[in-house]
């Protein structure tokens, strides 16, 4: 049973070792570097809400009059304003200790970035965070609301047969795939069906859900599915490109694998709430084949979730 309170924690403290792979990963660096250079224009004034290392404000930095970079974590905060003191225009950016749910910034912003991505929008608290930052900003300052970085967030499921044995030892268990890849271990059964697709400045739902119907293309054993989360981080209205970036694929195993024939409708549905724990999907998860319907029960669930 998960209390309210680890509920409400879940996501929002990330170690500082992990923010060194996250700085490590470089086609996320550059993305975001790209879009916060495309969106931030000269003079801008820009809010950061989770700044972890500093680096998206630094990118913001090199253009804006001003950032205010709010993070919560004390040894992140510590971290920003060390990282930031010793590279260019880093005075430009000033390193706020407090909560995203509660800051807002002491005058309007024209940009403000948030990566608080985790995929399915599960664990990191991205959609709370902006709909409250939202609802109190307009409420302060009126409108127009600033641009996002990401703007928009589109999410997919995928049924996949998944191969769960590691040198012969048998573990079907939750795993991550790098979304840029050959998955040579999985194989997809159909195409993504996409259930979700948001964008940050419109009123959006928390809730993240899907009651639909996925055709097979490919014969196979249905064990497990993919779950799809592509953000997009800036779009480019002149020439109707975007700087995309999708966080790493999650491999969600089935309790029960299902064998499928090209042909076969499947259904597939699922609801839950941003920043929800995985076992959230996992538990809600629900899959039709023919006249069959599986609920997952508790204890298959538990075993998903390890
Ligand atoms: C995925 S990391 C991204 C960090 C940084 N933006 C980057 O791209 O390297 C999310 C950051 O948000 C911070 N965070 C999570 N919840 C927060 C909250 N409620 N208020 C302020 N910071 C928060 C975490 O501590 C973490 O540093």
């Amino acid at each position: 049973m998960r209390n309210k309170f680890e509920s409400l924690e879940l996501g929002q403290f990330i170690p500082l070792h992990y923010h060194h792979n996250m700085l490590n990963d470089s086609v996320r660096v550059k993305g975001f570097k790209e879009a916060i250079n495309m969106v931030v224009k000269p003079g801008d004034k820009v809010l950061e809400l989770g700044g972890g290392t500093g680096a998206q404000s630094f990118f913001a930095a090199q253009k804006a009059q001003k950032v205010f970079c709010v993070e919560r974590n004390p040894e992140l905060v510590d971290a920003a304003r060390n990282f930031l003191s010793t590279n260019i225009n880093g005075e430009k950016v000033e390193v706020i200790q407090a909560d995203a749910l509660h800051y807002l910034p002491p005058e309007p912003v024209d940009v403000v970035i948030c990566e608080m991505l985790h995929t399915g929008l599960l664990r990191e608290k991205q959609l709370y965070v902006i709909d409250s930052f939202k609802k109190r900003y307009l409420e302060k300052f009126g409108g127009p609301l600033p641009i996002f970085v990401p703007e928009a967030s589109i999410q997919a499921v995928q049924p996949v047969q998944q191969d769960f044995y590691f040198e012969g030892f048998y573990a079907p268990t939750i795993l991550f795939q790098d979304p840029r890849s050959i998955q040579e271990r999985s194989k997809d059964l159909a195409d993504p069906e996409i259930f979700q697709m948001l964008s940050y400045t419109e009123p959006f739902s928390q809730t993240c859900c899907w009651d639909g119907k996925v055709v097979i293309a490919e014969n196979g054993e249905l064990n497990a599915l993919r779950l799809i989360t592509k953000n997009i981080l800036a779009i480019n209205f002149e020439t109707g490109s975007t700087v995309d970036w999708h966080t790493q694929y999650i491999i969600l195993p089935l309790p029960t694998p299902l064998s499928v024939a090209a042909g076969d409708h499947i259904s597939i549905r699922f609801n839950y709430q941003g920043g929800d724990p995985l076992s959230a999907l996992t538990d809600s998860l629900e899959v039709y084949f023919g006249k069959e319907t599986r609920r997952w029960s508790e204890e298959e669930t538990l075993n998903i979730n390890g």
